[in-house]
């Protein structure tokens, strides 16, 4: 894939979270498979990915890589489409 092309949630976004990822943010109240709850709480996301904070290191999944930040952040600067 292309990341200089126009991403998209469902193509580029959605398939980075994992189901696990889904299942344990919905009871904190963000709904990670949702486009809509994504943009909502995007920088928020953006600054825990980049961290490391998130997943947890204690949920066993690898933190994101560079990469995968940057294509957060490449879908933010496109206006979350
Ligand atoms: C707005 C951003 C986020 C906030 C405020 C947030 C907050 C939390 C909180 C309060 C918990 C429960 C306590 C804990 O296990 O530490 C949690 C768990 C978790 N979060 Fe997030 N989270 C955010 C984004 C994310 C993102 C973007 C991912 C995945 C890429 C993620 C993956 C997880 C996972 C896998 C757990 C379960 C950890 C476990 O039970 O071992 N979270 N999150």
């Amino acid at each position: 894939m292309a990341d200089e092309d126009a991403l998209s949630f469902e193509k580029d976004i959605r398939p980075m979270f994992t189901d696990l990822d889904v299942a344990h943010m919905k009871p904190a109240g963000i709904d990670l498979s949702s486009a809509g709850d994504v943009k909502a709480n995007a920088d928020a996301i953006y600054s825990t990915v980049r961290s490391g904070a998130m997943p947890p290191p204690s949920s066993g999944e690898a933190r994101w890589s560079d990469a995968m930040c940057e294509r957060f952040k490449r879908w933010l600067d496109q206006g979350s489409p």
